[in-house]
């Protein structure tokens, strides 16, 4: 039993197959998914899926590359389907990304923050993209209070001591494909420090497909690759790894 985090299996890589992959997914054990809308047409689309598929269920924010075109009606809209959609279990992606400059740093934080105000207010946990930004990120999630509702740092990439940082918050630290990468000893060292009960697993397909698959369409049914990495870590069996990363998903999100 596996439980794929974040996924994009809205994205247009997958409208040839998009009902093969899902079943794929299912028939190599994933028995959870949560995809991910980061703007107004992933959103829809997000909604479409989690309401076409018992076991898929969507997070909607937006996305830090597109803060420059969010708006107070963006946010409107995130925050009524997160009172009243029963399929939403999050608020995100957001969070800030200085590796692109799509958006300034200033707008993206403005965006950042008031999309943590909005989860508080809505109660629901934050799903967080970090990339080159983990000293802003960090203070954002301290100064706004992010405690109050949690969240997981998505595809997590960065050291121990971020990880700490994270932790110290309440957050869950979700690795993706890149822990399977042959160059990233540290990365596995920093999921080593991670305590089991604070891990999931992910893909963020169709991106980041794991070794031996690199460079490929990833998709859900991989997510397998990555907890087969983390049961070598742990040395856990991968059923052990499985059950564990599924019982913080649903912990995390409120899944039955
Ligand atoms: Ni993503």
């Amino acid at each position: 039993m596996l439980f794929d985090t974040h996924a994009h299996l809205n994205d247009a890589r997958f409208d040839e197959d998009r009902a093969q992959v899902i079943q794929r997914a299912k028939d190599n054990g994933v028995s959870l998914i949560v995809n991910v809308g980061y703007n107004h047409e992933t959103i829809t689309e997000t909604i479409q899926l989690a309401e076409t598929y018992d076991w898929i269920y969507a997070a909607v924010g937006w996305h830090p590359n597109e803060a420059h075109r969010c708006d107070d009606q963006a946010l409107s809209r995130i925050e009524e389907l997160a009172q009243t959609h029963p399929k939403v279990v999050a608020i995100g992606e957001t969070g800030l990304d200085y590796y692109r400059d799509y958006a300034s740093p200033e707008v993206q934080q403005i965006v950042f923050r008031r999309q943590i105000e909005l989860a508080k207010r809505v109660k629901k946990p934050l799903v967080i993209h970090n990339r080159e930004a983990s000293h802003d990120v960090v203070a954002i999630l301290q100064e706004e209070g992010a405690e109050q509702v949690g969240g997981v740092m998505h595809c997590f990439s960065g050291d121990e001591a971020l990880a700490r940082q994270c932790l110290e918050l309440g957050f869950y630290i979700s690795f993706g494909g890149p822990l399977t990468f042959k160059n990233a000893g540290k990365l596995r060292e920093v999921a080593r420090f991670v305590p089991l009960d604070r891990i999931l697993i992910e893909t963020d397909c169709p991106y980041l497909a794991p070794h031996p698959l690199r460079g490929k369409r990833n998709e859900s049914a991989y997510v397998r690759y990555v907890a087969e990495e983390l049961a070598r870590l742990y040395q856990l069996e991968l059923d052990e790894i499985g059950r564990i990363t599924l019982e913080n998903g649903k912990r995390l999100f409120g899944l039955p």
